[in-house]
């Protein structure tokens, strides 16, 4: 069995139990968080593990909390409902974990996998790979191994002349031989429920960190004389474990090139692959082209054609066909086809955008739904509103939606044209082909075809800068035009008040 696992099918009938490891400190990790809550590539540690072992099937899906589980088990509710807690009281070593596991479904048989919570890089490939493995090797107890370059502090795979899997040695325990062993323990493995249950019940702490080692269940179990296999991973990167931040960081880097890998082979165009971080849940399409500087996170799509970036982060948002996204920051949000937004634009959630849209420079929006065609070309703030077809809003114009207390929406019809530095206030409606003169404050409703002025009559004081300012720069330019102020009327008391 020292062949590499082969890719395998998801198992016929799945299997009894995946239980999951993950009430350890991850003191390593020097965090408030729980370690197998940190997240990388869009979903937790835990959420990544959980993917990998989905495809199996197992009628029981355990994980074992103990270090954090308030905060694991909120989160296993919304990534897993299906997914079941088993408290370790107090974290007594792998071993005590996953014997607290099958003591909470005493009637479980048949093969169980059990793997490390902290394991990020896991495939559903791996996994299922190992299920066929075990099945096709007639073995009680299973692991997966990797061959590393840099063994350190993971625990070593000691087979004997003929290959066959002796034991597993921790680290900290292994004599200097044992230490130059480079085909470590992986953290997955899968053992029958009943051979498991025997050996995990006798387990000692008689260990340098005076724990419970799952690892020791492989020795006993070939102690009885019982056949256990080891199996190495087809490539070892995807069992690397994840213990401090600069783990975190490299595993990172890892699922956002196998990303990045996938969407290329697809017909992405990635302009640069070192500054475009996708998560795993995301989708684009062929012919999407993602610019330098891109972040594209949780459910986002893009579709054929679309430009994304450079420098833009879209989350949860829907980018359609042919749109492009410019140095923008966008969450929940409809970039709908041909759509042009940017640069710097801000889209806030419910933010649905129709086809031919623009949405410009320094403009940010919320709960807006804006029509087919029609424009927000700059500097300019929309809020709760419904902006009807082929209507154009003004630059620095502000859809005023809050007294203080409440939000209220604002209606604008088809071909209207909002003038710049309007204030709609809100509840507000502007009927279909209706104007707003620039600079206006609109309080009431303006009907279709009208034109609504809100705003004071202009006068000039003539004279004033020559009076008020004499010997200025402005007064001698004023002069030299020919300004006539001195003969003018002059009312200087209102004059004084200007
Ligand atoms: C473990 C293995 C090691 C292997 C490595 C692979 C043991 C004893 N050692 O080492 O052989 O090479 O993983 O990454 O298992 N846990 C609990 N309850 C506890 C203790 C641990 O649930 O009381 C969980 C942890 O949350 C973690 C997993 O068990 O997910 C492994 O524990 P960890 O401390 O990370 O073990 P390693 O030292 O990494
Ligand atoms: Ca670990």
């Amino acid at each position: 069995m020292t062949e590499p696992l082969q890719p395998g099918a998801v198992p016929e009938g799945g299997i009894a139990a995946v239980v999951v490891l993950a009430a350890g400190q991850g003191t390593r990790m020097r965090s408030a968080l729980p370690k197998v809550l940190h997240p990388l590539g869009g979903r937790s540690m835990l959420g990544h593990v959980l993917a990998a072992t989905a495809p199996l099937a197992a009628r029981h899906t355990l994980v074992v909390v103990g270090a954090g589980r308030e905060a694991v088990e909120e989160h296993l509710a919304q990534v897993a409902p299906g997914a079941r807690p088993v408290l370790q009281e107090e974290q007594r070593g792998s071993g005590h974990a996953a014997a607290v596991a099958l003591a909470a479904v005493p009637d479980l048989e048949g093969p169980v996998l059990l793997v490390n919570g902290d394991a990020p890089l896991l495939r559903p490939e791996t996994v299922t790979a190992l299920v066929e493995a075990h099945r096709a090797a007639g073995a009680v107890l299973t692991v997966l191994t990797a061959e590393v370059d840099d063994p350190t502090g993971l625990g070593r795979i000691v087979r004997v002349g003929d290959g066959a899997v002796q034991a597993i040695v921790e680290q900290r325990d292994a004599t200097p031989e044992q230490r130059a062993i480079r085909e470590v323990n992986a953290g997955v493995y899968v053992g029958e429920a009943g051979a498991l249950r025997r050996a995990l019940g006798s387990l000692r702490e008689d260990n340098d960190q005076g724990e419970q080692y799952l690892t020791d269940v492989l020795g006993l179990l070939v102690a009885e004389g019982a056949p256990v296999a080891g199996v190495p991973a087809e490539d070892p990167v995807d069992v690397l474990g994840c213990n401090d931040r600069r783990e975190l960081a490299a595993r990172r880097r890892v699922l956002n090139d196998r990303v990045l890998d996938e969407l290329m082979r697809s017909g992405v165009t990635v302009v640069d692959p070192a500054t475009t971080w996708v998560d795993v849940t995301v989708t684009v399409a062929p012919d999407a082209l993602l610019e330098p500087g891109v972040h594209l996170r949780g459910t986002t799509s893009v579709a054929p054609g679309a430009v994304v970036g450079p420098d833009t982060t879209l989350v949860d948002t829907t980018v359609e066909e042919g749109a492009s996204v410019v140095r923008s920051h966008v969450l929940g949000a409809v970039v709908g086809p041909r759509a042009d937004v940017g640069p710097f634009s801000y889209l806030r959630p419910g933010s649905r955008l129709s086809a031919g849209t623009k949405v410009g420079a320094f403009v940010e929006t919320k709960n807006v739904q804006l029509g087919e065609g029609s424009k927000v070309p700059h500097l300019s703030y929309v809020g709760d509103a419904t902006i009807g077809r082929s209507s154009n809003i003004g630059a620095a114009t502000v859809f005023v939606n809050y007294d203080g207390v409440e939000k209220h929406h604002t209606e604008v019809g088809d071909h209207v044209r909002i003038g710049s530095d309007t204030m709609l206030v809100a509840p507000v409606t502007v009927g279909d082909g209706a104007y707003t003169a620039a600079g206006s404050v609109i309080t009431t409703d303006v009907p279709p075809g009208a034109m609504g002025v809100a705003r004071a009559r202009q006068r000039n004081v003539a004279g004033w800068v020559k009076r008020r300012r004499p010997g200025t720069a402005a007064a001698q330019a004023a002069e030299a035009a020919g300004d006539a102020g001195a003969e003018a009327a002059v009312d200087t008391r209102a004059e004084a008040s200007e």
